[in-house]
């Protein structure tokens, strides 16, 4: 029989069917018992009377059943105005349940603040019963949705690079190492060479959605060792203002899509409010940065950290773009080139490249790329690279056009958009003491 979702049941008055769910609630009183069902969708009640004799036997069932198990139940849907749960209810002939829950649940499934997230995770199967919990993956999985919408729109070609790498390399970030037969292989921490092998092949426009790996010990709100990226690359830009622009574009499009699917519920949930960007987002070098930052905030940055953004940094870029600019995004370039990738452009010796803040968290970093081989190839020795990398400065030897791209945490984007933690953002958090479940 085919599942009938609960939130088409209004379909169904006064029909027979069957319904399937958890079991979310039993009420066992005197004359009557009544269990709440819960599936993705929605939830039904369903009601037994005790007195009619015909029901004995689900009787007996119901008073054996326990929470959380899944049930099947033939009967009939009756509008019915004293039902506080959408004015309806579910008549049963007959109830069998398809899977038993163990009576004591490991953890508070209704109260998601009952105990600490770390015991909530080891049950993450349960965790994500709860309503709070269970809807940032629906809303994450639009966001993609609408994101993916944008790229294809514009014809980019999705394109899905190997995640097993023969030589560590990128940046300075941490990669981890694996046995790969008789030798040793890495986990990608980017899928950056080979999108930009694509771009060398001529494809022009391209994205991919994927798990990237840092081997990075840090245990902050924003740090994971296994995330979603979604990175980006296209060819005949003029430079990396372009490619600035173009993530502009696509996380107001974003946004706005999202605003007008959830912004009721992440307010009633999550208690944020989706904010769609009406203005280009601010772009500052960072230098001028940090002297908006003094000059207003009093805030002194460390010699030895001046170039880069430091995390303070980060939280008061957003509050200098929200007090000048009224935005939650802000742009930040010209870092110097020490601190950037070889592979970045770089222009009178500063990398072409730029972070995208956003509420105080860095979720891009995106330049234009060096694609002339010569240039290429000195600034990876430059970095010491040039060895490790040579598979990839081969991509430039045969013709390879102008191009940039970025990289943006997906996980990242969400735990913004819903003012959560990392840990929750993620389906399953991978951190440096976490590999379960
Ligand atoms: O800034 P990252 O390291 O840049 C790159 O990977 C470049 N290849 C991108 C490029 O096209 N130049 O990573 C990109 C984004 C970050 O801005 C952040 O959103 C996310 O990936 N990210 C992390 N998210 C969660 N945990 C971590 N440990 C992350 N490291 C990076
Ligand atoms: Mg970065």
């Amino acid at each position: 029989m085919k599942k009938i979702y609960f939130k088409d049941l209004e379909n169904y008055f006064d029909k027979e069917i069957e319904i399937s769910g958890f079991v979310e609630n039993i009420r066992n009183i005197k004359w009557v018992q009544f269990l709440v069902l819960r599936d993705s969708t929605g939830k039904v009640q369903v009601t037994i009377e005790k007195s009619d004799e015909n029901n004995a036997e689900m009787v007996e069932l119901v008073n054996n059943l326990t929470i959380e198990s899944t049930i099947k139940v033939t009967g009939t849907l009756k509008k019915n105005e004293n039902v506080r749960l959408r004015g309806m209810e579910f008549i049963p002939t007959k109830i069998e349940v398809t899977s038993e829950s163990d009576a004591e649940l490991p953890i508070n499934i209704h109260d998601k603040d009952a105990q600490l997230l770390d015991q909530r995770l080891d049950y993450r199967w349960l965790d994500l019963r709860n309503e709070y919990n269970f809807n940032i993956f629906k809303i994450q999985s639009d966001m993609t949705r609408f994101m993916r919408e944008f790229m294809y729109s514009k014809d980019f070609t999705e394109i899905h690079t190997p995640k097993l790498i023969g030589a560590a390399s990128e940046s300075g970030s941490e990669v981890f190492e694996v046995k790969y037969f008789d030798r040793k292989a890495y986990l990608a921490q980017s899928p950056q060479f080979y999108k930009q092998m694509a771009i060398a092949s001529g494809y022009d426009k391209v994205f991919e959605v994927a798990p990237v790996f840092r081997a990075e010990n840090s245990n902050t709100s924003r740090h994971t060792t296994e995330f979603t990226g979604f990175d980006v690359e296209f060819a005949y830009i003029d430079s990396y203002q372009d490619v600035m622009d173009f993530e502009e574009e696509l996380l107001t499009y974003t946004l706005e899509k999202l605003h007008d699917k959830y912004n009721d519920l992440v307010k009633k949930l999550y208690n944020e409010e989706i904010v769609v960007p009406k203005n280009k987002f601010p772009r500052i070098k960072l230098s001028d940065l940090y002297d908006e930052l003094e000059k207003r905030y009093d805030y002194k940055v460390e010699e030895s950290e001046k170039n880069d953004l430091t995390t303070e940094g980060e939280k008061l870029a957003y509050r200098y773009a929200m007090d000048e600019f009224n935005s939650e995004f802000i742009f930040v370039t010209d870092f110097p080139k020490d601190k950037r990738a070889f592979y970045h452009m770089r222009k009178d010796d500063i990398p072409e490249g730029y972070d995208l803040i956003y509420k105080g968290v860095e979720i891009t970093t995106g330049a234009e790329r060096e694609h002339r081989y010569d240039v290429l190839v000195k600034q990876a020795k430059e970095k010491g690279l040039d060895k490790d990398v040579e598979f990839y400065l081969e991509f430039f030897k045969y013709g390879c056009p102008p191009h940039g791209g970025f990289g943006l945490g997906i996980d990242r984007l969400t735990m913004l958009i819903l003012g959560i933690s990392i840990k929750e953002a993620m389906l399953l958090f991978r951190g440096p003491n976490r590999l379960n479940p």
